[in-house]
């Protein structure tokens, strides 16, 4: 298996940057991750234009151009013959004597690795994953898919404490956000709502795509933000992301979702999303 770093394909074992790359010292960078199914790229333009967005935030520069990414992405799935899994690259400001001021004339950094992963299994899909509840300690930027995600680690570790897949991240106003890694949906008398896009929130290329299809096909859908307590009342709730794509959530700091079976809205908007990639 190869990795890509700065301009080389090396074997993944050996793949290193330097120790002054400031993604290593500071966090200063971005990245994405982009499902794979049959060796195709799920929504890569929608996933490089939130590359390109997360970049022109933090004023950091394409490290090289987009139709060349494109290029690599593709020659780094075919030497390592990925068919289903997730390509992960990121960019960092770059390499220089640390500083916090932005460094004159560095180049970005570049990283790209692949990694096979297989659909969820057939026990999630029955049964659907458990959600934990935890403060959301993040800063007020979201929407840039910055390498800095401690709160998002920590989230999930102590999700994973308490025997949860996700952590459903909470603000001071009792209002999930969104997961440490994933977005957040609930669905209540027949309507599907998630957290509306701004700062507050990752911008989810899955969340996205769902939004587009769903509302092709007639679902009622709302932007709108909802509370830890309406979560746990409502009749059903899912998760989505580029590893997970949708995947139901039947319980809640242990307490059970509607029927405590994944919800016939949740399955169909499910299977929608997956005709349409696959
Ligand atoms: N996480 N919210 C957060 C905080 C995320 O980190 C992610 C993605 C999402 C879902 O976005 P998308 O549908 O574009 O994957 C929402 C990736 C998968 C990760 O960090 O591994």
């Amino acid at each position: 298996r190869l990795a890509y770093v700065n301009g080389r394909y090396v074997p993944h074992a050996q793949a290193m940057v330097h120790v002054e790359d400031r993604g290593y010292q500071f966090a200063d960078g971005v990245y994405e991750v982009v499902p794979v199914i049959d060796g195709v790229l799920v929504d890569e333009e929608p996933h490089l234009d939130r590359l390109g967005y997360s970049l022109q935030e933090l004023r950091i520069a394409w490290p090289v151009t987009r139709p060349v990414l494109k290029l690599i992405l593709r020659e780094l799935m075919t030497s390592n013959g990925l068919k289903r899994g997730l390509v992960y690259f990121q960019v960092s400001r770059g390499v220089a004597p640390r500083d916090h001021k932005f460094p004159a004339g560095i180049k970005s950094a570049l990283v790209i690795t692949t990694k096979r992963m297989n659909p969820p299994s057939e026990a999630v899909l029955r049964h659907g994953v458990a959600v934990s509840s935890q403060p959301d300690i993040r800063w007020t930027r979201r929407d840039i898919k910055s390498l800095s995600l401690l709160p998002n680690i920590l989230a999930k570790q102590a999700a994973t404490e308490a025997k949860a897949f996700e952590a459903w991240l909470v603000d001071g106003d009792g209002v999930v956000t969104e997961g440490s890694s994933t977005n957040a949906w609930i669905v209540k008398d027949g309507t599907v709502i998630t957290y509306p896009k701004g700062h507050d929130i990752l911008g989810g290329i899955t969340r996205l795509s769902l939004l587009e299809l769903a509302d092709k096909t007639g679902t009622k859908l709302v932007e709108r933000s909802f509370t830890l307590k309406e979560a746990i009342s409502a009749d059903e709730a899912f998760l989505t992301s580029s590893s997970a794509f949708i995947l139901p959530v039947t319980s809640i700091d242990g307490q059970q979702i509607g029927s405590g079976k994944p919800g016939p809205v949740t399955q169909q908007l499910r299977q929608i999303y997956l005709d349409n990639v696959a």
